[in-house]
């Protein structure tokens, strides 16, 4: 067992009604923290909360929203904040995009990067802002191999990534001495609704080139994330690869 310290705290993650959001809402859950999960699928993302509640502990609070709407942002930080004081913020949400560079359109690529980075900015702001006030916050990125090395699809998904991991040096810098930590988790595939979307021929190729030999579970990338959410962490402004080897640096 990790020691944690998360019974009680708050945590707050985007994308929690499928996927690697769904795990992570678990395996908070199962630590003993208080979850608000944030998706655009509320119905997913409520069944998920109503099944939780079955298994005890501390309750999941879903909230609806679409993080395109910066307003809901502010919004989803207050009805969070009304639970108790965020320690945890986890930006997992993101919309694919796979398409070849040529055919990426303005709207694509603005779509992207709204859900993929400018809301983890946003979202980030908001939240580090009480976590500076309390001299405490714990803050993970979920980024991706595709924004540290190049592949020949993605280019709006792989330059947000690149900028998200950006984007967790600077708040881990200008946040380090409020004792609030920032870091950024690098999985190559996950064993999610995202990657099942890939098609199989590709899905193949790239399995080839994990030299662990298969993809990631969901399971054990949010293993990741507990340790970088956890109250010994002294780690920040680091990117962890959790992705079976496939790009050693
Ligand atoms: N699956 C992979 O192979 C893989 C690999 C590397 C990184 N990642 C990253 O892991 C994270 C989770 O990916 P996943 O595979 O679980 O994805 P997923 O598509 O299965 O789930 C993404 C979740 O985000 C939500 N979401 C999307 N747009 C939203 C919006 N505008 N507002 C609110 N919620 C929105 C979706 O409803 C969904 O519940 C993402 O950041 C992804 O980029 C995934």
């Amino acid at each position: 067992m990790l020691a944690t310290g998360l019974v009680g705290r708050t945590v707050l993650i985007t994308g929690s009604a499928q996927g690697l959001g769904a795990a992570l809402v678990r395996a908070f859950h199962a630590e003993g923290a208080r979850v608000v999960a944030l998706d655009v699928d509320d119905a997913r993302n409520r069944a998920l909360a109503e099944e939780l509640r079955g298994a005890g502990g501390e309750s999941v609070l879903p909230l609806h929203i679409d993080l395109r709407d910066l307003e809901a942002v502010a919004d989803a930080c207050r009805a969070a904040a009304a639970r108790g004081p965020v320690d945890v913020l986890v930006n997992n949400a993101a919309r694919p995009s796979a398409g070849p560079l040529w055919e990426i359109t303005p709207e694509e690529w603005d779509e992207v990067f709204a859900v993929n980075l400018r809301a983890a900015f946003f979202l980030t702001r908001h939240i580090a802002a009480g976590m500076r006030e309390r001299g405490y916050g714990r803050i993970v990125n979920i980024a991706s191999i595709a924004g540290q090395t190049p592949r020949p699809t993605g280019a709006a998904y792989g330059s947000a990534k690149a900028g998200l991991i950006a984007l967790t040096r600077v708040f881990a810098a200008e946040l380090a001495a409020s004792g609030v930590t920032v870091n950024a988790v690098a999985p190559a595939m996950i064993d999610t609704p995202m990657v099942r979307s890939v098609d199989p021929g590709t899905l193949a190729e790239l399995t080839a080139r994990v030299p662990l030999g298969r993809i990631a579970t969901p399971q054990e990338v949010a293993r990741v994330v507990l340790l970088l959410a956890s109250e010994e962490n002294f780690a920040t402004g680091a990117t962890y690869d959790v992705n079976g080897g496939a790009l050693m640096r």
